[in-house]
């Protein structure tokens, strides 16, 4: 497959121009070359076994630029294990998965890409700065440009104040803060954010959401993982995930009307009633 995406020689860090992307409109991103609505992640048949267990079983998903696309499902259905391989941490048993063009994993398309682990990945003994400068260095991210983003990001996520104290001090709350801060300080493309509002009070999670919502406005794609079902409303588009399978992918008001339903969580119900159908009756012996 020939390559789609103009990546500059020696960097996947610069910030992005502050260009609004709508979605829909079919205009050409200036940061990923991808225009809005053209698939950003392609996975086909993803497979992936823990023992006899089907983590993840021939899960198939296109995921467009522009969008914020949820994953949403109850504990142990597979989001984590799906999200590892998509970031290119886990290799599928069997499927396929490309991400603007490229077959991952891919060491280039990684500098495109932000990840929030669903566990905190922070060093608890350094500061929240120290944290910030260890996950620029792996960016490739020096000298004032790092510093200007570090300042830039601490800010947004009301940080600043703590910026030189060590994180074993922190709440959960501000844990989380720092770690959306590390995933996305060097600009990425495509952020892949898993659970980034669990154990996150009911304000906290709003202005996350808020701030998700300026980063796709700015040119950045989401794939966001959840188990609160409220939270569905936020995305142009989701997955409802259960037993390591998409039981449905759609917008939420799409998925609504496809149930017959008025709200999220009966509508899973729905699907995941759909998916125990038998296909066909039993065979006659
Ligand atoms: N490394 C692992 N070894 C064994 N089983 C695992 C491993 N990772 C996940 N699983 C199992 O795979 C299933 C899906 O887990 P996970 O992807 O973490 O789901 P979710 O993120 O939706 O809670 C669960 O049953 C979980 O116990
Ligand atoms: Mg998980």
């Amino acid at each position: 497959m020939s390559e789609t995406i103009p990546v500059p020689e020696n960097t996947g860090n610069r910030p992005p121009e502050k260009t609004v992307l709508r979605t829909g409109s079919r205009s050409e991103s200036p940061v990923t070359g991808i225009a809005n609505g053209e698939p950003m992640v392609v996975a086909r048949n993803l497979v992936k076994q823990f023992g006899k267990l089907y983590a993840v079983n021939k899960l198939s998903m296109t995921i467009n630029a522009g969008e914020t696309f949820g994953l949403i499902g109850p504990n142990g259905s597979g989001k984590t294990t799906l999200i590892r391989m998509l970031v290119g941490l886990i290799r599928p048993a069997s499927g396929t998965i490309q991400i603007m063009g490229k077959r991952i994993p891919s060491a280039r398309i990684s500098l495109y890409l932000g990840y929030m682990t669903q566990l905190s990945a922070l060093y608890l003994d350094l500061t929240a700065r120290e944290n910030m400068q260890f996950f620029c260095n792996i960016y490739g991210l020096r000298g004032r440009e790092q510093r200007q983003r570090i300042s830039e990001m601490l800010e947004r996520v009301a940080l600043a104040d703590r910026a030189n104290d060590v994180v074993g001090t922190f709440s959960g709350g501000m844990r989380q803060r720092l770690s959306l801060a590390c995933a996305l300080v060097h600009h990425p493309r495509l952020a892949v954010l898993d659970e980034p509002t669990v154990g996150v009070d009911p304000e906290l999670r709003r202005s996350f959401w808020d701030y998700f919502a300026q980063l796709n406005q700015e040119g950045v794609t989401i794939i966001v993982s959840t188990h609160h079902l409220d939270e569905a409303s936020r995305c142009t588009r989701l997955g409802l995930m259960r037993n390591g399978a998409l039981l449905a992918q759609d917008a939420p008001q799409e998925l609504l009307h496809q149930s017959g339903k008025d709200n999220m969580e009966d509508a899973f119900l729905h699907f995941a009633r759909q998916q125990e159908l038998p296909l066909r009756p039993p065979e006659r012996s």
